[in-house]
Parts: C-alpha cells; structure tokens; sequence
C-alpha cells in the first residue's frame, strides 16, 4: 500500500493527519482497506512509507490487532510510486497487489487475481471509467485488455478515453526489473510507459463498474460520505442514525442521516444533520445548526453557530454564532472567533 504521499490537496486537514489516517465514518480510511485486504485472504502487508509515518506506525503497530502482519519501511525522500516499490524490492517474493493509499472501493481483489491468472500478462490494472479522465491515468486496451497506452493527467480534451487507472495493480516480481533504483520514480509516468513501449510481456486492462473513489481533495472526501450514506457505497450502516454514540444524542437534534461518535454532548435543540459525523467527545452547544459536515474528534461548536458543507478537524473550535460556509475546511485545533464569517471553501489552519 502506497502510504508516503503528502496529501497536498487535502490541506489543512492533512497538515496533522497523513491521508491514509483521514477518517471515513471515523475509522482511519486505511483500517478500512486494510480489513477489506484481510477479507480477501491477503496477510501481508508492505507500506512505503514517508508523510507522517508516526501517526501510522503507532495506530496499527506490527498489524496483528487486525489480523495482518504490517511492515512499513520509511522513505527518506519520497521515491515516487514505482521508486517506493523498487526500495521494498527484497521483501517482495512472488505476484503483488499495490494500492494507491487514497483510493476508497468496493473492487473484489479475489475476482482481480482470478482475471490476472488467466491472462498471464505481467500485470493487471484495475480500470474504471470516469467522466473526466483529465486528473487521472487515462488507459486505452484492446478488446482483450491488453493494454496499448497509458497517459497520465492528459489535458482536458486529449484524454484518449474515459477509462482510467483506479489504483489497484496485480504485478508480476520481473516488473521490478524495469524500475531504476535509487532515484525516484513514477510507475504512471514511466514505468507502465516503458513497459507498454518494450512489447513484451503485456499488462491487462481490468475495468469493472465497482464503487470508486480518490479521497484526495475535500469534495471527493465529503462525497465519499454522502455515498455511505446512501448506501451507494455498502458499509452496512443503520439507516438515519449511526455510530457508537447513536443512542446517547438526543432524538430532538437529529436530522437523519447522521453518524454519531463517542461521548459526544449535543444540547436537545441544536441540529445536526442531515449528511452528518460527529468525532468521538464533540460537543455541540443549544442552537448550534451543523448541516452536511464531517466532524472529527474533539470539535466544539459553540451556541448558535452554523456550519454547512464544511469539514473541522480535530479539536477545533468554533466560537458562537460563527457561520462556517459551503466548502470550507478547518484544521485541527483551529479557533474561529465568536460571530466571524468563514467564506465558501476557505481553507483555515491553527496558528502555530
Ligand atoms: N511511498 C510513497 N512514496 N508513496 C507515494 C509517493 C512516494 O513518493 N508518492 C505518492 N505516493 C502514494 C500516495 O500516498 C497515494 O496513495 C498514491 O501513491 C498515489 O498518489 P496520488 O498523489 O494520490 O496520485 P494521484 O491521485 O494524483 O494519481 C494516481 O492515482 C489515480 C487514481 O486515484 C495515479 O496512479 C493515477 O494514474 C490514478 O488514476
Ligand atoms: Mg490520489
């Protein structure tokens, strides 16, 4: 699992946070993959790392709570995404999966690795079909799925086709061989190239209609959510009113869907909701209206604040009648003052 990216995009959230510990529905995204890795048979796991490495290495530890032997290896300097793979190369010993560490999907790795062995290529890439390919790897096949090019982030109106690269490869060892070591390197941008290019042994295209996310910026987070919700992506929640602390806010303030975490304190006539998470210990004071908006751990809303669409991280405050607008996005421990505006998607970090 590819863990050492700086999750740019998703600042100031990703200031604290590396994008791999962001929070789906509360749980760190990368337990999600992680037990989803678990599900599919699969018991060892390799993570380049490098952003942040501390705030995964002490959540997961050696992995065993989850059932799973984790090994991290830390990146002085980001090697790129095939680099990454290239330094872990001896503790690599048969075929592979490699996962973008960002990507949120339903996609089912046995029925990949059914697809893989019966093509035989050097590898497989999981393909998805978007409509706007342009911050993607847009990748064209043959009817076979032998994959002919693979261009990445082509402008707007000269991506070859809609079909893109999801983030999930199946590779053969022999494609470390086409990774220069000791430099960073991208498999997007030269390796699959290369490979393609050589003609020898093909990589196949597997495109499937799965649920399909990249969490790498905050409207893609946000919808990752509302997709939950919906149960267009199964999570098995209860419908209108989820979470540990489901049972503890008071019925008044619900404006379902909503997911709740621990020991939060929400007063009897606040809202919240709908499109809702709270953090575990948030609290939420009398008249405060919080409307389609992930909060993490810790978050104060104080009396008759509003929030709608906006995203606060952990133990940010937000003073009295503060009116957070659609977009905007709050890192932790920030303090907006009582009555203050925060414009449609500002982006605001503590001072430090
Ligand atoms: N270890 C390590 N080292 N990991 C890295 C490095 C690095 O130097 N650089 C990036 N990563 C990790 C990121 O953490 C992320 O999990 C993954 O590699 C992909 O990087 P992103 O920065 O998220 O790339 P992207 O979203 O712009 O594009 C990639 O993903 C798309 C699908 O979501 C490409 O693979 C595209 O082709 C693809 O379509
Ligand atoms: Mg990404």
């Amino acid at each position: 699992m590819l863990v050492g990216g700086e999750g740019t995009r998703l600042r100031p959230l990703t200031l604290e946070t590396p994008k791999p510990m962001v929070p789906i529905m509360n749980m760190p995204f990368l337990e999600r993959t992680l037990r989803r890795l678990k599900e599919a048979g699969i018991e060892d796991v390799l993570l380049p790392a490098g952003y942040l490495p501390d705030a995964i290495t002490s959540y997961f530890g050696d992995g065993s709570r989850l059932g799973l032997r984790l090994q991290y290896v830390i990146e002085e300097s980001p090697l790129g995404t095939a680099g990454a793979l290239k330094n872990i190369e001896r503790l690599i010993d048969g075929p592979f999966f490699v996962l973008n560490g960002d990507v949120f999907t339903s996609l089912d790795l046995r029925a990949m690795l059914e697809f893989h062995r019966s093509k035989g290529g050097i590898g497989t890439l999981h393909l998805i079909r978007v409509d706007d390919p342009s911050p993607f790897g847009a990748v064209v096949h043959d009817e076979d799925g032998r994959i002919q090019t693979f261009v990445e982030k082509p402008p707007r109106d000269q991506a070859p086709t809609n079909e893109i690269n999801a983030g999930t490869y199946l590779l053969e060892r022999e494609v470390l061989d086409w990774i220069p070591a000791g430099r960073a390197v991208s498999i997007e941008r030269e390796t699959f190239p290369e490979l393609i290019r050589s003609g020898e042994r093909p990589l196949y295209a597997y495109t499937t209609d799965d649920y399909w996310i990249d969490l790498g910026n905050p409207e893609a987070y946000m919808s990752a959510h509302r997709h939950v919700f919906d149960g267009v992506m199964p999570l098995g929640l209860t419908p209108e009113i989820d979470g540990p602390g489901r049972e503890t806010i008071p019925a008044s303030a619900v404006r379902p869907p909503v997911f709740v975490g621990r020991n939060c304190r929400v007063a009897p006539d606040a809202v919240v909701g709908p499109y809702t998470v709270l953090g575990d210990d948030c609290t939420i004071a009398t008249g405060a209206v919080i409307a389609d908006s992930l909060l993490w751990d810790g978050v104060v809303v104080e009396r008759d604040a509003q929030l709608s669409w906006a995203i606060v991280a952990s133990r940010a405050h937000i003073g009295a009648g503060a009116r957070i607008d659609h977009g905007a996005v709050i890192g932790h421990d920030a303090q907006i003052a009582p009555g203050a505006i925060v414009e449609e998607n500002a982006r605001v970090a503590a001072e430090r």
